[in-house]
Parts: structure tokens; sequence; C-alpha cells
């Protein structure tokens, strides 16, 4: 038995191919390889990045797939309609099924970074970033979540989400923290399977990839989690069980699940890339486990293999990569990928094989049968629906957690309220990352037609009898509040531009500190409410707070937090805090990494914590406020480390 097999669990695969459905992919598949020349299998190896290809580029060279990468939409125009989305969609598979030989014709797939509803697209509903969902804790709410992310990708004629990031994250000075669901791999396999049967529906009932529903990628594969001070793409230092008990076992629930493609990831394990790695993308991914998808290479990810751009490629895709996900040069990706194929560095048969994966994707997804995306992708209204919107709401509702009320929440409706703190009123940085632009900056509230504020969802509530008075800089002049809600947090980003090298939040930001410390020689009672991407040492904001509600990265439906910090019209808590803390919080900046389980584990919140509102009140003890990361480095101060990467 090979070291793979001997080491990771065998899974059966979840699709039947006894089955008359699977037997048509089959043949379809076989059939279509037959009639493909080497240029246009090697076509259908490339992804290629919407602003630097053209459909008629796709059909002229067969291309297998294009992508939006973040921030990027059809025209490079952020507040493109969803028509405008259809509109080139349905122009990429015409071209696409338009190719000169006949009989070798393959639609072209379109994946988009839908991470938190479909949050490349103006207009649409976006929900909370994973670490919310993992404190919510509730796994239908995950499965509602994804089919209503589904219909709107589908609305906007797009196949395939790369999502969902099944990274458990063990170090949260990783830009991606926020990105995963938890630091103990539990959750992540609980949520997995949800999240990918929300969007592709269960392999063997009808509705699978039904119009309506999206290819799902089960991502970063694998252990990108784990890297030495949670630097993005770096190297994961970690036994190989860790690597399979803890940072497999979302994939490992994704693959059973269906997922039919796997995004590998950019870091090294063990000092190897695992875009290079063959041991873990053949024999562990494809060979032990049996996924029987494709798996696709993360932007230029292939790039970092080896110096010279052909060799990079050639072993990329020996490695067991089946389709090259190409930021800019894709002609240049394409041409050194058939000379490889042409000089017998990469053999026929490792294309074939590629080849008949993303065929076999694509006949499973009904590519080859459904027609042009505008025919099956339903009504426009679906993107930003009431409803999709209500659910989100619902989900940062539940997300919320509480860590600290001396009894001052649930506030009264008819209170005076003083809304304060550079988050209260700014709908982009309440959504963070990955909404809109890559890195989520530059989004103004008008970005957002559908879209409302934690200030708007707090005026809404207090119409009947208070009032709510907008003041970012707590300034106030008029009478005293009655309380003060200060939001507040970490400015959006992602990627390897959310690094950190510690995790005090006031050391960068003090200015929210100060707001919250002047309220306090008021003595107006202060709540504060935290938006950020991780758990952060905030000390100082708690000593300074009444009471303290972490919203993590709500996204567009703000109101969700009025709905559960005032009381209801009856003068009874509407809603109770439901969240849990699925990733540990630190009593010191540098406490980091800092998980359950750790031997010696102390943080200041537990893993599980999270305050309700029939709990006994806790004596509220001042926390140290010594701050040794006030004179490190600022996270800007990191080297990027996105585009080039040394080996
Ligand atoms: C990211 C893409 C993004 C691009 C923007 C890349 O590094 O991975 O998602 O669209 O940068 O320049
Ligand atoms: C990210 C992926 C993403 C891709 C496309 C990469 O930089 O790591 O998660 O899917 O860009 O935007």
């Amino acid at each position: 038995m090979s070291r793979a097999r001997a080491r990771w669990p065998a899974r059966s695969s979840p699709f039947d191919h006894t089955k008359p459905a699977e037997r048509t992919v089959a043949e379809t598949v076989a059939k279509c390889l037959g009639r493909m020349s080497i240029e246009r299998k090697v076509g259908q190896m490339i992804q290629a990045e919407i602003a630097n290809v053209t459909p008629a580029d796709v059909g002229q060279f067969g291309l297998g797939s294009v992508l939006n990468g973040g921030g990027s939409s059809p025209g490079g125009y952020k507040r493109a309609s969803v028509e405008d989305w259809l509109a080139l969609a349905d122009a990429h598979y015409d071209a696409s099924v338009a190719a000169a030989e006949p009989g070798s014709a393959v639609p072209s797939l379109w994946g988009t970074d839908a991470v938190h509803g479909h949050s490349n697209v103006y207009g649409a509903t976006v929900f909370p970033h994973n670490i919310g969902l993992g404190a919510a804790g509730d796994a239908d709410l995950v499965a509602a979540i994804a089919r209503a992310t589904a219909s709107e990708v589908s609305a906007t004629g797009i196949d395939w989400t790369f999502a969902p990031t099944l990274a458990v994250v063990r170090d949260d000075r990783w830009g991606r923290s926020y990105e995963g669901y938890a630091e103990h791999p539990d959750v992540v396999r609980e949520f997995a399977g949800r999240m990918i049967r929300g969007l592709q529906g269960a392999p063997g009932d009808d509705d699978f990839l039904s119009p309506g529903r999206v290819l799902a990628t089960s991502k970063h594969f694998v252990g990108e989690g784990q890297t030495t001070g949670g630097r993005d793409q770096g190297d994961a230092a970690c036994s190989e069980e860790v690597l399979r008990d803890v940072h497999a076992a979302g994939h490992l629930a994704a693959i059973d699940a269906g997922a039919l493609t796997v995004m590998a990831a950019y870091n090294s394990w063990l000092g190897n890339r695992v875009h290079g790695s063959h041991y873990l993308l053949t024999e562990v991914l494809k060979g032990a486990l049996g996924f029987g998808g494709f798996v696709v290479s993360d932007w230029n990810g292939y790039q970092h293999v080896a110096d010279d751009h052909g060799e990079a490629i050639a072993l990329t895709v020996k490695a067991g990569v089946d389709m090259l996900m190409v930021g800019e040069d894709w002609p240049r990706a394409y041409h050194d990928l058939l000379q490889q194929v042409r000089t017998g560095a990469v053999p026929r048969e490792r294309i074939d094989d590629a080849v008949t994966r993303i065929l076999r994707v694509k006949a499973r997804a009904g590519k080859f049968r459904r027609g042009r995306p505008s025919t099956r992708a339903g009504n426009a209204d679906i993107v930003g629906t009431g409803a999709h919107r209500e659910l989100a709401r619902r989900a940062v509702r539940q997300s919320l957690v509480l860590l600290k009320n001396d009894g001052l929440l649930p506030l009264p409706r008819n209170a005076s309220v003083l809304v304060a703190g550079d988050a209260a009123h700014n709908i982009g940085k309440q959504c963070g990352g990955w909404t809109l632009t890559w890195q989520g900056t530059g989004n103004d509230n008008e970005d957002f037609p559908n879209g409302t504020s934690i200030y708007e969802g707090i005026a809404q509530v207090v119409a009947d009898g208070g009032a709510a008075v907008l003041r970012p800089d707590g300034a106030w002049d008029d009478a005293e509040p009655d309380v003060a809600i200060v939001v507040f947090g970490e400015e959006p980003y992602a990627e390897g531009d959310g690094d950190r090298h510690h995790l005090s939040h006031s050391a960068d930001n003090a200015e929210p500190l100060a707001i919250l410390r002047r309220l306090k020689a008021r003595g107006i009672p202060t709540v504060s409410v935290f938006v950020t991407g991780r758990p952060m040492w905030v000390n100082p904001e708690l000593n300074a707070s009444d009471a303290f509600v972490v919203a993590w990265l709500p996204g567009t439906e703000g109101a969700g937090i009025a709905d559960v910090i005032f009381r209801g019209v009856d003068g009874n808590a509407a809603y109770d805090f439901s969240g849990r803390l699925t990733f540990s919080w630190p009593r010191d900046p540098l406490q980091t990494p800092l998980n359950v389980g750790d031997p010696g584990y102390e943080p200041l919140y537990p893993y599980g914590f999270g305050l309700r509102y029939g709990d006994a009140p806790l004596p509220a003890p001042r926390l140290d406020e010594a701050d040794p990361a006030r004179d490190m480095p600022t996270p800007s101060a990191l080297p990027r480390t996105n585009t080039t990467y040394p080996r």
C-alpha cells in the first residue's frame, strides 16, 4: 500500500457510476476528448481573467474557463448591472461553443469569489464573513446562505464560486483569519458539507447543479491556517497527522458532499509548495481520498513552484493541478504548457487526465446541455432580494458575541443614543475584504444600494420614542445622551495585506479608545460594537465599555445588530445573544497562536464563550492594559507576499 493510502482515510465516491446520469457523463467526456486536438486540450486547462481576455480569445484558444478576480467586473465597472454580467457570460459561452473543430466545442466555465454572498456584484446580498458564521454555530443557517448565494451567482450567469474556504485558522495574525469558520476542525468539518450541498445540491438528487445552483470549491488545499507566524502563503511546519486531522478535515467533508473542484493552497508544507506537491495533490487528494473532480491552481500559484515559467508550469501540472488560474498573461501560460507537452516534459496522459476531469465537471454541471447562461439564470431580481437580506440579517443577529455586559443591554427603544465610531455608518467597513473590491477598501455607502449601516439599523429602532444622533468622532454638544454606542474596528483587508505582527487594536488605532474614555469620563454608559476579522487584544477598550459586542464582519445587513442590543416593542429582549467564540480571545497582544486544547491554554475568553441576557452578571475585573505591541511595526510595514514569493 502506498504511503498516502496508509495514512489517509479512504473515501467512497459520492457519485454512483452505475447510474444512467453518470454513464451519460462518462460517454460525453470520452466522445469529446477523442475529438480534441492537443491545442484544444491545453486550452481547457487555462483559466484567464476577464479583464485580460475577450470572448473571441476564449473561442479561438478553446479556453476552459474565465474568472473575475477580486474587484474585477464587466468593463471594469464596479457598479455593473446584473444584465451586464449576464451579457458577458453569454458572450463567453457563445464564443466557446462556436469553436473551430466540429464536435469538440466545450462550453467555458466562469468562476468568481462569492465568498460571503455574491460579493463582487453591485446590489448583491453580502452575508457575514465565515468567522461570523462560525460564531453563529448554525449549520442550517450556513446551508441556507449557500443556497441563496448560489441563486444570486446563477442570476449573473456565473457557474462556479471559489468557496467555501475551509481553513482551520491557528494563528490570528493571518490576514485571512476571517475567511475561516473556526480554529477547531469540528466546526469546519460540519459546515463544509452543508455549504457544498447548499451551493451544488446533493449528488444524485434531481436538483444537483440544476439552474440556481453553482459549482463549489473546496479551498485551499491544504494547511494554509498553519503557517508560521500566520504569514499568508507561508510554510506550514506540521506533521502529516496535523495536516490530515486538523487542516484537511473540512476538505474530506467537502469531497464526501460532492465538491467538484479543489483549489490548491499557496502555502508550502515543510518547505515544499503545495502547488508542486505530487504527494499532496495526486497521491493524497486524487489517490487516497478518491477526489474525482479537478484541481484549479490559485491565482498565479504555479509561478511559485520554479523560477523558470515553463518549468514552473510543468512541475505544477505534473504535481496534479488540472487548471491554471492565470492572473495576467494567459497566452504565455498557454504557449508554455503546450511547449512542455511537445517536448515531453509533461506526459500526454497527464493532459488527458486533466482534461477528462475538467470535462467531467462540466458534464455533471450540465454545461453541455443547458445552453446559454441567460436561459437558466432565472430572475435578475433575486440579486439582493428581500428574502436574502432577511436571511443575512438573521445571520448577523446569530453571529454576535457578547463579551461583557454590566446590565446595560438590552437598551430601551426610547433612549437618546449617541452613535459614534468610524464604523457606525460605513457599510464598506462592515463588509470587510472581498467586497466589490479585492481588499474591500474604497467602497462608500452608495456602493451598497440595498445595504443598511449599523447606525441606520439603530436609527430605525429608536424611531418610536427615542433618538439616534450620528457623531463618528463622538463629539456631542447637545443634552447628555442616555447611552453611547461606539462602533469601531479593523479597516478592510484581504490576504497578505491583512497580516499582522501582533493583535493589539489600540496600538494601531487609538482613536476609538480615546472616544470611549471621553464618554466614560462624562459618565455616559457606553456600548462597544467591534467590527473585526479576528479576535484582537482590546483590554483597554473593554475596560472603558459597559457592554462589549463583537460583530465580526457582518456584511450589508447592519440592522441585525440593533435587533439584538435593543429591547423589542413590548419592552423585552426581542432576540437574545446566541453567538459563541470559535476563535479563542487573547489576554495579551502577543498571545498567538492560541487555540483550544493547547497545553497551558489561558485565553481571556475561551473557545465557546459568549454571554446571554439571562446570565448572572459577571463581576468585570479591570483588565491589564500594558501593551507590549505599542512599539512594534504597523501592519503596513510588512512586505507584500501575494504576487511574488521566494521559493
Ligand atoms: C488576487 C485577486 C485579485 C487581484 C487584484 C490577486 O492577487 O488574488 O483575487 O483580483 O490580485 O489585483
Ligand atoms: C486567492 C483565492 C481566490 C483567487 C481568485 C487568490 O489570490 O487566494 O482565494 O479565489 O485569488 O480571486
